[in-house]
């Protein structure tokens, strides 16, 4: 959930390091710090804080000349955010500096039997790791000791180590957490994400698990890497080139990452559709599709948003491609002795391809010998790698935390899966994704009448989505999007089950919005509308054009029924934007939340 970047380079490595910083700030903003060899004083200077990485660059002195140097961004796992526990952290005699990302869970253990004589500084697991290679180097080389470390050391981490004996060298480690280095022709740079390398690397590759790195000049003056296994044979790996270039991390004029992602919708579906259209026809991977389709029934394993996208997903698979599916959450998975199938297929659901509860259940099921299939934005993601398939959304970078265009990606994904699955295709999904994308751009240009609904009835101290169907699923994600970023208590509900009980939380003012999209819940949904509007609620309906009334707030044109959470949750997505405008809350970044959540 952390951000690592580090720098060894001709160009001055706390620039590279501050801009690394300010694009890992979406996975974990609670504190941020840099350390850097300085050439003029040769000695390591660090600034960290509690705070955002403005507030880092606002106070940096930009005097200083340096060409290595490490970054971090911070969530909090071990210990409070605060100055003492932000990193990066060093060893005891203030050799070595360290960033690290991931949680090392045997650290009380090692505290025990190698350093109990130790001052530790911060409540931080990452302490121990860069203490015990200070305490192993006194009888080996810098390699030996942080290899000797690593050897000890159990859970995730994706870490880097600087030594003030020789300044010219970047140290790397990974397990389990993402680390990618990235070449280009003024040095190297080595990040948990591609994003961090964007105008510095021509190239990169991802870090495979429980290796060693080690950057350094050669005699020609040159930087050069080596990466080595955990015993020591040196790794080779194929680089890729990088295509993201600066613009597409940007926020091309809109205020905010979400506004602008909720607004590239329609060119995402437009997007996917490129990609999988091959002669005016979808197409995937025939192998996935030969497993799939021999497959008797399909686990899909998610979280949060994703896991609302692998519920439409179920709903697809089991009504057009006619298999049975169900979806689990990835945490509740371990606990959960499923009855599994015969022949059960995995699909794993991912923005980011890094989720720590997926990868967990990633482990067990190839353990238990099933195939696997990850469905994520990220390419180069865990993820990715670790399952026998993947298949890409296409969704561009997503950088505001609360997830949008990859959720619809997603579902759209999700479609063309299901559509090439089918025997009898159930309607031309070319031309209705089509539909879609341009019935989305109609919502986005109208956002204004979103905006003044938002202003004058939904920002309260709660709210309520209820649906049935495939409406109920977008009510989830509707309640989460709200939620998540405005604070605003909600909750989504199958709408007949209010009177079960929720219903009495019902009273004067607060706002149900009802989302109809489809013929055989509109009566059922409506009456169940009328039900809280008897109660004193606020009714706000979402509605399709062929189910609406006329005093429904929320009109949108008609597409496919069996694709409308593609376009249903395009003026939720906007009600939560607005929310969290009118609260003046941090949009892009809401409280206590990353993007990629890397722990268990
Ligand atoms: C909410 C949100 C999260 C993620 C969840 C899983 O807006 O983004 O609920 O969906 O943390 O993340 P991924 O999809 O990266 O596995």
């Amino acid at each position: 959930m952390c951000g690592i970047v580090g720098y060894l380079g001709n160009n001055k490595a706390s620039e590279v390091i501050l801009s690394g910083l300010e694009k890992l700030e979406y996975r974990g903003y609670d504190s941020c710090g840099i350390c850097f060899f300085d050439v003029a004083q040769e000695a390591f200077v660090t600034y960290k804080d509690i705070g955002r990485v403005f507030h880092l660059v606002n106070d940096f002195n930009y005097q200083y000349e340096n060409h290595l140097a490490i970054g971090h961004t911070r969530w909090a796992t071990h210990g409070k955010p605060n100055q003492l526990n932000s990193h990066p952290h060093f060893s005891q005699n203030k050799r070595f500096a360290i960033v690290h990302n991931g949680v090392i869970e045997n650290y009380r253990e090692l505290t025990k039997k190698y350093l109990p004589e130790v001052h530790f500084i911060s409540e931080t697991d990452t302490e121990v790791i860069v203490n015990m290679i200070e305490l192993f180097v006194k009888d080996m080389t810098v390699e030996e000791a942080i290899r000797k470390t690593l050897s000890l050391i159990e859970g995730s981490y994706a870490l880097l180590v600087i030594d003030t004996h020789h300044p010219e060298c970047l140290y790397a480690a990974k397990n389990k957490s993402p680390l990618l280095i990235g070449t280009g022709k003024n040095g190297i740079t080595l990040a948990s994400d591609i994003m961090a390398l964007v105008g510095y690397a021509d190239q990169y590759m991802p870090i495979g698990d429980k290796t060693f790195t080690v950057c350094k000049k050669d005699d020609y003056g040159h930087y050069i890497f080596e990466i080595y296994d955990i015993i020591g044979l040196p790794i080779h790996g194929d680089f890729l080139r990088m295509d993201l270039i600066l613009d597409e991390i940007g926020k091309a004029g809109y205020s905010h990452y979400m506004l602008k992602e909720i607004c590239e919708q329609p060119s995402v579906i437009r997007n996917i559709m490129e990609k999988y259209l091959s002669y005016d026809k979808f197409t995937i991977n025939p192998e996935i599709l030969h497993l799939l389709k021999s497959c008797d029934r399909i686990y899909i394993l998610a979280a949060g948003t994703s896991m609302h996208a692998g519920l439409v997903g179920k709903y697809l698979f089991e009504n057009i491609a006619k298999i049975p599916c169900e979806v689990n959450i990835a945490s509740e998975f371990a606990y959960n002795s499923l009855l599994l199938t015969k022949n059960p297929v995995f699909i794993f659901i991912s923005q980011s391809g890094e989720t720590a509860d997926l990868r967990a259940c990633l482990v067990k099921v190839r353990e238990l010998g099933y195939k696997t299939l990850t469905i994520t934005n990220v390419l180069t993601s865990t993820l990715a790698r670790e399952a026998d398939y993947y298949l890409e959304i296409f969704a561009g970078p997503e950088i505001a935390v609360a997830s949008t265009k990859a959720y619809v990606g997603q579902i759209v994904l999700l479609a063309i899966l299901s559509y090439c699955l089918s025997e009898n295709k159930p309607f031309d999904l070319k031309l209705e994704l089509s539909k879609i994308a341009v019935a989305m751009e109609a919502i986005i240009e109208n956002r204004d009448v979103i905006h003044t609904l938002v202003k004058e009835r939904i920002v309260k101290r709660n709210c309520f989505y209820i649906g049935r169907g495939l409406d109920y699923y977008t009510c989830l994600e509707a309640a989460l999007k709200l939620k998540e970023i405005s604070y605003i208590q909600t909750e989504g509900f199958a709408a007949g089950e209010l009177k079960h009980g929720t219903i009495a939380l019902i009273e004067e003012g607060v706002p149900v919005i009802g989302i109809i999209s489809q013929h055989a819940i509109n009566n059922s949904t409506r009456a169940n509308i009328r039900e809280v509007m008897a109660r004193g609620a606020n009714k706000i309906i979402i509605s399709l054009n062929r189910v609406s009334d006329p005093s429904d707030e929320i009109i949108l044109m008609n597409i496919e029924e069996m694709l409308s959470p593609i376009l249903t949750v395009v003026p939720t997505q906007l009600i939560a934007f607005f929310a969290a405008l009118e609260l003046g809350k941090d949009i892009d970044k809401p409280r206590n939340l990353a993007k990629s959540v890397t722990v268990e």
